[in-house]
């Protein structure tokens, strides 16, 4: 039997207009006042997204490539620290995110785009792949989209297994929550039209979608690297795509999350299946036609698309 100490179950409340669990608002005050840098690089994605994927890539280009100690000496939730996470004899991100001493550090973020502390966007900064200083108002962001039913499949599998998250309950009523926004970080439609609208007006901002990094991971770690303004060569971009193939990421205990204590491995991993389209193992025909009904609705004024196939 399963002996590892886990912490309650939290339960959903609002939090200024975003259903949260306390594990990411206890420490609110010290996330309001984090002190962002000028050169930080936020991951800011809904969860389950592609995440860690994202984090895995930008920690490569940026450092591991050329220490290779450093993939094994710390998972990569401690490399790219999770800003607004305080779970008791865990980690608080903030102060994760104050212990790192590299330039840039790599700090994730779930939090919709109206919850992300000041100072990411008050910062005088470069605008990324321009030689001239340019001064702008934002650091760089990469953002990761994923579709809503893939999504929503990734993240009922991940509230089964993660003790950090209410109870998933069965899927036909988690489905219908998805719909409602009653998820952890709010709704996936304001989320990922919140960031896009953003996107619009900060050039900072560097949209990336799940399925094109699916699709053809070197073309999406091309576009990241043309955006970053990094001079990588060809070799070195061809060694991370294959570093960060899903089966490699799966073996590596320092990706994989194995060694998170909240998360319960035996009922799901978190590298499940890393695909487009699971969607269709799980939805039934009626769910898929009422669940593509509402997102008509949900969606009717954004130019944001996503592919639920490739
Ligand atoms: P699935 O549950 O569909 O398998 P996040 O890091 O935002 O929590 O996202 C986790 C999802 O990304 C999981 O989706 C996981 O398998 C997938 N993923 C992580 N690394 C991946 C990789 N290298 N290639 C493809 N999918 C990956």
């Amino acid at each position: 039997a399963d002996t590892t100490p886990r912490p309650p179950r939290p339960t959903l409340s609002d939090f200024h207009g975003v259903s949260m669990v306390h594990y990411f608002t206890d420490n609110w005050e010290k996330v309001q006042n984090f002190k962002a840098r000028p050169d930080d690089i936020l991951v800011a994605t809904y969860p389950k997204a592609g995440t860690t994927w994202a984090s895995y890539i930008l920690d490569l280009l940026y450092f591991s490539l050329r220490q290779p100690d450093r993939m094994t000496s710390a998972p990569i939730y401690e490399r790219v620290p999770f800003l607004e996470m305080q779970i008791p004899n865990f980690m608080t991100g903030t102060d994760f995110a104050d212990n790192l001493d590299t330039t840039p550090r790599l700090i994730k973020t779930h939090l919709p785009v109206q919850l992300v502390p000041k100072s990411f966007w008050e910062q005088k900064c470069r605008v990324p792949g321009h030689v001239n200083l340019l001064y702008c108002r934002l650091l760089t962001v990469v953002y990761v989209a994923r579709n809503a039913k893939d999504n929503a499949v990734s993240y009922f599998h991940f509230d089964r297994m993660n003790f950090a998250h209410p109870e998933p309950g069965d899927w036909n009523s988690y489905l219908q929550r998805f719909m409602d926004g009653k998820m952890v970080f709010g709704s996936w439609y304001d989320h990922v039209t919140g960031w896009w609208e953003r996107k619009q007006s900060c050039p900072e901002i560097h949209y990336m979608f799940f399925e094109d990094m699916v699709e053809d991971t070197g073309r999406e770690i091309e576009k990241l690297c043309s955006f970053l303004g990094l001079g990588s060569t060809a070799e070195e971009k061809q060694q991370i795509r294959d570093l960060v193939q899903f089966d490699t990421m799966k073996k590596d205990d320092m990706a994989n999350y194995s060694t998170v204590p909240v998360m319960d491995f035996k009922v799901s991993p978190f590298m499940r299946k890393g695909k487009v389209g699971d969607w269709k193992n799980h939805f039934t025909t009626t769910q898929n036609e009422q669940f593509d009904e509402d997102y008509k609705k949900k969606m009717k004024n954004t130019t944001l698309q996503f592919r639920t196939e490739v």
